[in-house]
C-alpha cells in the first residue's frame, strides 16, 4: 500500500496545490456520460444516495423521473441533504430495502441504474446484481461501484473475502466497517455481472484518477443490459438452466 501511495504522491500534491478537488464519483459520472453519448435517459434509479452528491449529478442529465432508494434508517439524513441542496423536490424517494422489499413495480425498468458504495454492504451480492438487471430496460445502463477485497494477493483472484466475526480493529485497519461480511474481489465482480447477463462490462479508470491506493481497494463498472435477452445469459448446468441469482 506504501508503493501505490508513493507511485503517485508528486500527482497528487499538483493536484492539491491547484486546488483540484475532484474525486472518483466525479470522474464516474465523466464515464457515464461518455457511455451515453448524448443518449437523453428517462427514468433513474439510484441506490444509497445518502448525501446527494450523486444525486446532484445524475440530475443534471435531465431525466424524466429520478427516483432514491434509501434504508428507513437514512431517510431523514436523505432529507436534510436534498434540502440543503434544493433538489428535494426534483426527486422522488422510496424508503426500504432494495435486496428484500417491493419497490419498484410500478415505475420499472429504468434505463439507469446508479449503485455506488452499495453491494459490498449486502451479503447477497450476486442476487442483488441479477435484481438491478432485471429492473433494467434493454439497453440500460448499470454503474455499479463498490469496495473490494483486502487480503494481500487476493485482491487478484476471482474470490469473496468473509469478513465475519472479526475484530473490529482488524477491520477498521483496512478501512472496512463493522457491519460488512462479504467483500468481492475486482474480478468477481466483474464475472456476476457477465454471469446474471450484462454485456459491454466496463471497467472505470475513476478510482486510479484520484488516487492509485484507492484503485486497489474499490471498483466501478459500468455494464449494459442486451437489447434482447439471451437464454444463454444465464447459467447452464447437466443440461438445465439455472436461472443465476433468482431464488424462487
Ligand atoms: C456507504 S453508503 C454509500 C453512499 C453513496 N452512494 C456513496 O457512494 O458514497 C451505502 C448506502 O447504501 C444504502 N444501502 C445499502 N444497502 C442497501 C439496500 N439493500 N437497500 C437500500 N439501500 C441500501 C445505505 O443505506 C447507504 O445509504
Amino acid at each position: 500500500m506504501i508503493l501505490w501511495r508513493s507511485l503517485d504522491l508528486p500527482r497528487r500534491v499538483m493536484r492539491r496545490l491547484k486546488g483540484d478537488k475532484r474525486d472518483y464519483r466525479h470522474f464516474l459520472f465523466e464515464d457515464l456520460k461518455a457511455k451515453l453519448g448524448g443518449r437523453q435517459v428517462t427514468n433513474v434509479l439510484e441506490i444509497g444516495p445518502m448525501e446527494a452528491d450523486d444525486t446532484q449529478r445524475l440530475l443534471t442529465l435531465a431525466p424524466d423521473r429520478l427516483t432514491l432508494a434509501e434504508m428507513p434508517q437514512w431517510k431523514d439524513h436523505l432529507d436534510k441533504n436534498l434540502a440543503a441542496k434544493g433538489i428535494a423536490d426534483q426527486v422522488e424517494i422510496r424508503v426500504g430495502n432494495v435486496m428484500y422489499d417491493t419497490m419498484f413495480d410500478d415505475i420499472v425498468p429504468f434505463d439507469l441504474i446508479w449503485c455506488t458504495g452499495v453491494l459490498y454492504h449486502n451479503p447477497e451480492q450476486l442476487r442483488m446484481l441479477a435484481r438491478l438487471y432485471d429492473w433494467l430496460a434493454p439497453d440500460g445502463l448499470l454503474v455499479m461501484e463498490t469496495a473490494t477485497a483486502r487480503r494481500g494477493l487476493l485482491r487478484g483472484q476471482n474470490c469473496v473475502e468473509i469478513w465475519h466475526d472479526q475484530p473490529k480493529a482488524a477491520m477498521s485497519r483496512v478501512h472496512l466497517s463493522a457491519n460488512v461480511t462479504h467483500v468481492p474481489s475486482r474480478k468477481a465482480v466483474g464475472a456476476w455481472l457477465a454471469m446474471v447477463g450484462f454485456d459491454e462490462i466496463a471497467l472505470s479508470t475513476c478510482h486510479a484518477r484520484q488516487s492509485f491506493s484507492l484503485a486497489q481497494n474499490r471498483v466501478a463498472y459500468i455494464a449494459r443490459r442486451a437489447a434482447e435477452t439471451e437464454p444463454e445469459s444465464y447459467y447452464i448446468h447437466s443440461g438445465r438452466t439455472f436461472p443465476i441469482g433468482r431464488a424462487l
